[in-house]
């Protein structure tokens, strides 16, 4: 066989931490998104069927998820960087990010320079939370932290905090549904995406790039980016 062995017998069981949308996120009964449908492809290959488990960001990023065997594989519209290398494996990457700031439209804020003396909100244990606590002293600004996108992202319209930073992606679809927010400037962070596994597990590291590999030769790839960001 493959050499892969699952944590559940007749699953794939994929870690995440909601909500992420559109990689990640809930409709009805339902979790459903880009990376869902990606890890999707995964799941058909291996001829079982994908359970997603919710669990906070960090105990994806730190391992503890796998060395518990709570999950075959995480996929969380998560950054691959050297910190996380050190815990977990990530699979080839699968989509560029660089990190973007939100803010309500007539706020008149624009850049980080705008911030002093104010109050920027982040993602707890994100990329984006780094970023707004390097730049946190040569701007003048205050971080607040949130436990996931939707609490931060509210946290701008209600004017609890002054502007937010996350990911480009999830930002870019935030104000498409929020017309009164707005993103004004993007950050060259250079991130991409990439699936999270045990480390070592390199059987299923193997199938898991040989699907996006396949995926992306295919169109599927650009159909599921279609589907999720439009045309
Ligand atoms: N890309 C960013 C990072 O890796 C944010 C990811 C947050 N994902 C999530 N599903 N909550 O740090």
């Amino acid at each position: 066989g493959s050499g892969i062995t699952l944590v559940k017998s007749g699953k794939l069981v994929t870690c995440t931490h909601l909500s992420y949308k559109p990689f990640q996120y809930t409709d009805g009964d339902k979790t459903v998104g880009f990376d869902v449908d990606l890890v999707d492809l995964v799941a058909k290959e291996l001829k079982v069927d994908q359970e997603i488990f919710d669990t906070p960001f960090e105990n994806i990023t730190s391992g503890t998820v796998f060395t518990t065997n709570e999950c075959d594989l995480a996929a969380a519209g998560m950054t691959i960087n050297d910190e996380r290398k050190a815990a977990i494996d990530f699979s080839e990457p699968y989509f560029d990010a660089s990190q973007a700031l939100l803010v309500k439209k007539d706020s008149g804020l624009k850049d980080l320079p705008d911030l002093k003396g104010k109050r920027l909100g982040v993602q707890q244990g994100t990329t984006g939370e780094a970023y707004a606590n390097a730049n946190s002293a040569t701007h003048g600004y205050t971080v607040v932290q949130f436990e996931d996108l939707p609490l931060m992202e509210t946290a701008v319209r209600t004017g609890a905090v002054d502007a937010a930073i996350n990911d480009n992606g999830v930002l870019y679809d935030y104000v498409k549904e929020y017309p009164d927010t707005s993103v004004t400037k993007e950050f060259a962070t250079g991130e991409s995406y990439g699936i999270g596994m045990k480390k070592g597990n390199t059987a299923l590291k193997t199938k898991v790039d040989e699907v996006l590999k396949k995926a992306k030769d295919n169109g599927d790839y650009d159909r599921i980016y279609e589907k999720w960001f439009g045309k």
